[in-house]
């Protein structure tokens, strides 16, 4: 594996493998009544936050402390990047506390990238813009995989912002990479330019593909990106692309439903959907933890196993 994880086109079928089969064991520790692993003790995790998260940021510094790394916790608001410092200053700063892993979450995309030429540590891309959020993919096709078994043909539909959408691109790549059948369904003015060139299908109209898809992964139209309007109304939206239950109702009986987080009912996503048990919203969260102390242990634990030794 790379010494970073800034994309998911960072790993090969090989890499995303090893994460998923990591995870898999890890998951087995979530289960004991002691969650925690001696893996990264000694070693210094920071989680450098400029962007609001709830799920990835309380995923990672779980993960990280699971696998008894110390965890330096970083948040943009209350620190000196109100004072104007800059992020080279701000890394520098943190480097300088020895950090080995820096996990980082940024309005810029290609912020991941460029922390990776000022720092020693393992970099590790939390969400960059509208770029990329790997981590997410891999709890994503973990969740998938245990749903549904091997992704290879898999018919997956990932539906809403795309062009806003960091989780989109980064689902693309992976889940091409383990062999599914990727198809984004969006209005056109939410597409990204260049999406013909990504290794999916698209489409425009959602009632033709769900009978097909055995996932359906729903995206948040993302309001706080967009400076123009890109649909009629809320309504419209919601009429033409969202997953109410008439719909939910038409997708095959094996067929999971999916969202990142967070989720806005009654737009997206009907609230029934949403708690039905064919939904995995809650378990995606669960497995963010197991997913993500594979990617630490990966890049920060060298040669010792991820469990055994003395516990
Ligand atoms: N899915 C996701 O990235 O959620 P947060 O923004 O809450 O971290």
């Amino acid at each position: 594996m790379k010494r970073h994880l800034i994309s998911a086109a960072d790993l090969t079928r090989d890499d995303a493998l090893l994460i998923l089969d990591t995870a898999e064991e890890l998951a087995q520790i979530s289960s004991r009544s002691i969650k925690k692993l001696p893996t990264l003790r000694g070693r210094t995790v920071v989680n450098l936050f400029f962007e609001d998260s709830t799920r990835t940021r309380i995923s990672f510094e779980a993960a990280a402390k699971r696998l008894s790394a110390d965890v330096i916790n970083f948040s943009a608001k209350g620190s000196s990047v109100s004072k104007g410092e800059s992020l080279k200053d701000t890394a520098l700063t943190l480097e300088a506390m020895g950090a080995d892993g820096v996990v980082i979450r940024h309005g810029a995309s290609g912020a991941p990238h460029r922390l990776a030429t000022w720092v020693h540590g393992s970099v590790v891309n939390a969400g960059d813009g509208t770029h990329e959020h790997p981590t997410q993919a891999l709890l994503d096709a973990f969740t998938m995989r245990r749903r549904l078994g091997d992704l290879e043909g898999r018919k997956i539909t990932i539906v809403g912002d795309v062009l806003h959408s960091r989780v989109a691109r980064s689902n693309v790549l992976l889940l091409h990479t383990l062999g599914a059948d990727v198809t984004l369904v969006a209005p056109p003015t939410l597409f990204p330019i260049a999406v013909d060139t990504w290794p999916c299908q698209i489409s425009y109209d959602l009632d033709a593909v769900l009978p097909k898809s055995d996932v359906v992964m729903m995206l948040r139209v993302q309001a706080e990106r967009m400076n123009a309007a890109y649909f009629p109304t809320a309504r419209e939206y919601s009429r033409r692309y969202g997953l109410d239950l008439a719909r939910f109702g038409r997708m095959q009986e094996h067929a999971i439903v999916m969202h990142p987080g967070p989720m806005v009912r009654g737009m997206e996503i009907a609230a029934e959907v949403a708690d039905s048990p064919r939904s995995t919203i809650v378990e995606q969260v669960a497995n963010g933890v197991t997913t993500r102390m594979a990617v630490l242990y990966l890049l920060l634990g060298g040669s010792e196993p991820a469990i055994g030794g003395d516990q």
